[in-house]
């Protein structure tokens, strides 16, 4: 059985006086649940504070970026080994705004992915068309490509301490989400990639969608056979609206 995840990608929004509302808002109210993890990732300047808050509460941190290089003359980079050293536990990798914005490639995804395991430190990998994509046919083939340059790279074996976010690029942002059904088929198709490599393995990666995901709209997500959580943008900055989408994962787990 699969626990849910439910994580907040803040992006660039916020200040002091935001991360520390909002991370107090989550953990003030936060349902206990051993079935449901939760997770926050702010942005850098904020991730100390927000550890300091969270510390003992359940609620868990990442970030939402990494360096693939392990340390040195990377000037403006940050190391894995040090978002392991302030209390991280997961960090996001190939987002498509970073992908489309920062011109990563699926193999600086996948060198990423491996300096965060060396650390100790647990990938969210995200995958996912853009609408071009999708009205061409070719979601699946756009997802394999980006899955496999990680599974070359770091080994079937690996997405056992890895996650995976499938989050449609048109979905992102824009307040029109996937439906069930078209998300479960893209999950689906990531499970079947990864259980033709290993199916233990395929068996136990847990696999977030993202995309415009709400506390009205994520009971039905939720419900879908492979969607083990959300990585929620904008509906994660408020924690009302973050938590309204927790608890639709308690009440299905
Ligand atoms: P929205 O929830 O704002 O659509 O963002 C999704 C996302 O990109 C999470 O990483």
């Amino acid at each position: 059985m699969r626990n849910f995840l439910i994580a907040g990608n803040w992006k660039m929004n916020g200040s002091t006086a935001m991360s520390t509302e909002l991370s107090n808002g989550i953990v003030a109210d936060m349902p206990a649940s051993d079935r449901v993890e939760l997770l926050v990732c702010p942005p850098f300047p904020y991730l100390r504070a927000v550890a300091a808050q969270l510390a003992g509460s359940g609620l868990k941190l990442g970030a939402q970026n990494v360096s693939a290089h392990a340390a040195g003359a990377y000037t403006g980079e940050t190391a894995a080994t040090m978002l392991k050293d302030i209390g991280c536990e997961y960090v996001i990798v190939g987002h498509s705004e970073r992908r489309a914005m920062m011109g990563e490639s699926s193999e600086v995804v996948a060198a990423k992915f491996c300096a965060l395991l060396a650390a100790g430190l647990k990938p969210i990998v995200c995958v996912g068309e853009t609408l071009a994509e999708r009205q061409a046919e070719q979601t699946n083939a756009v997802i394999s490509e980006q899955l496999e340059a990680v599974v070359e790279m770091a080994g079937i074996d690996s997405f056992a301490n890895a996650v995976i976010a499938y989050e449609p690029v048109w979905a992102i942002g824009t307040g029109q989400t996937a439906t069930p059904e078209q998300a479960q088929e893209a999950h689906k198709h990531i499970r079947d990639v990864l259980a033709a490599k290993n199916d233990a393995v395929a068996g136990v990666v847990r696999i977030l969608y993202g995309g415009s995901m709400k506390g009205d709209n994520a009971a039905g997500l939720l419900s879908m056979a492979d969607i083990d959580g959300g990585l929620i943008g904008g509906a994660s900055l408020n924690a009302a609206d973050f938590l309204a989408i927790a608890d639709a994962a308690i009440a299905q787990s």
